[in-house]
């Protein structure tokens, strides 16, 4: 098969990584991709957002199937013309990729499927949101309706802070069109947790559980980034969790969207808070985590490929993925400054010394090569991986393989997995 990844950070390199393994691969693309990625396969110039130009490669290169990593080119249809075109494409149409694409959307289908949810209103008036929100009162939580990069959410303590993200949204439109609506919600207390799944329309097939730390500073706290690492499994999810949020969340939102003409093909990612009254979603994403898909991949034993196909092809109901026993814990460097500005690009050594035990990879995120230099390209720049018998030993062994890489203008979180490894005490 030819394959060809849309996109270019750590998830990314994750896929190549894996689908670089498959016995039935014999030509690996990715589109933009990253200096690490181009170990593995070979790199186009086409933009994960330049759909037109990624259809029209994939067609004139016989590609058997596109596997697109980030959520953009979802929500714009990726996958719908890449099918015009006769391009099989693993990933949601552009319809049922809106569970993502508009959080508005997103609620009023769980809400359609009695899925627990937080309560919500929908405003396009800054002033009809204003008075909505002071009839509440806080805490609530304020959401730019389309993609907004991740940044789109205020988890308002205040009713100024509401306010102020309420005009943010609607009257400066610092997201632009993605902040032409906001959804107001109900502030949810508890422990976050996420599980993915394929699905293919109608059979559902759960992958191993994953927690991602999302803010940049230890103890999670500081600013809210990408995820600046994860470990899988997840314990907080257990198998009873996890048949409790198949059950009560993601089979009656599937089932909901096939009802509506738009059956949902990929990768779902469920993001939910733990409540003393059960699992209740926060959100959806389209696409795999970054980086769990880095910790998830390390730890599939199973060909990535034919489940791809299978998502793709309706048959997954005959396909079983096996995963390692072993934990596996992704710590995410990046450059100092994250999230905010940060230089680029500044030169990274180590990299080979760090990947040299075989339960570690170095996955990169925003990395090139400048002859035998490496050189940082982004925010988030390497998630360095490793497997051990248990999240404590999976984290000591990747804080092992992150001090051999020396980048002086490089930061991580000293503290990925502290969550887990406090339930396995
Ligand atoms: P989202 O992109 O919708 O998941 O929001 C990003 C983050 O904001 C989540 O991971 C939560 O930490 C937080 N969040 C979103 N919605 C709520 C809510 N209703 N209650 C509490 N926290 C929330
Ligand atoms: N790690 C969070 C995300 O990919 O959205």
């Amino acid at each position: 098969m030819r394959v060809l990844v849309i996109g270019g950070g750590g998830r990314e390199h994750a896929l190549c990584w894996a689908i670089a393994n498959s016995p039935l691969v014999e030509k690996l693309y990715c589109a933009p991709g990253n200096g690490g990625i181009a170990s593995v396969a070979e790199l186009v110039e086409i933009g994960a957002g330049d759909v037109a130009g990624l259809v029209a490669w994939a067609a004139a290169n016989a590609v058997d199937l596109v596997v697109p990593g980030p959520e953009a080119p979802l929500v714009a249809g990726l996958v719908d013309a890449m099918d015009a075109a006769g391009v099989p494409c693993f990933g949601p149409s552009a319809r049922a990729a809106r569970l993502e694409g508009s959080k508005a959307f997103m609620k009023e289908v769980a809400d359609a499927a009695g899925v627990p949810t937080a309560a919500w209103r929908r405003f396009d008036d800054a002033a009809e949101a204003r008075a909505w929100a002071a009839g509440r009162g806080a805490p609530m939580v304020v959401k730019a309706d389309g993609l907004a990069a991740g940044k789109g959410v205020t988890v308002a303590a205040t009713l100024e802070e509401a306010h102020e993200a309420i005009d943010d949204a609607l009257v400066a439109g610092v997201f632009g069109a993605a902040g032409a609506s906001v959804v107001i919600e109900e502030f949810l207390e508890g422990e976050e947790a996420s599980v993915h799944v394929l699905a293919d329309g109608r059979a559902v097939l759960p992958l191993a559980t994953a927690q991602d730390h999302k803010t940049a500073g230890e103890g999670d706290t500081g600013p809210n980034t990408g995820g600046m690492g994860c470990c899988s499994p997840a314990p907080a999810v257990d198998p009873a969790m996890e048949a409790a949020i198949l059950e009560t969340v993601v089979r009656p939102t599937l089932a909901e969207l096939a009802r509506r003409g738009c059956p949902f093909r990929g990768v779902l990612y469920a993001g939910l808070m733990l409540t003393p009254e059960g699992p209740k979603l926060l959100e959806y994403n389209v696409r795999f985590g970054d980086p769990e898909c880095q910790a998830m991949m390390a730890r599939l034993k199973s060909d990535l490929v034919p489940a791809l196909v299978a998502a793709r092809d309706g048959a997954l109901r005959h396909l079983d993925l096996r995963w390692r026993d072993e934990a596996a814990l992704c710590v995410v460097m990046a450059t100092r400054g994250y999230p905010g500005p940060y230089p680029k690009p500044t030169p990274i050594t180590g990299l080979d010394e760090a990947a040299a035990d075989s339960d570690t990879i170095v996955f990169h995120a925003g990395t090139r090569r400048d002859g035998e230099r490496w050189l940082s390209d982004g925010g988030r720049v390497l998630g360095v991986t490793a497997l051990g018998g248990t999240v404590a030993e999976a984290q000591a062994r990747a804080y092992a393989a992150v001090d051999r890489i020396d980048w002086a203008e490089g930061f991580c979180r000293r503290d990925i997995g502290w969550r887990a490894i406090a339930r396995e005490r």
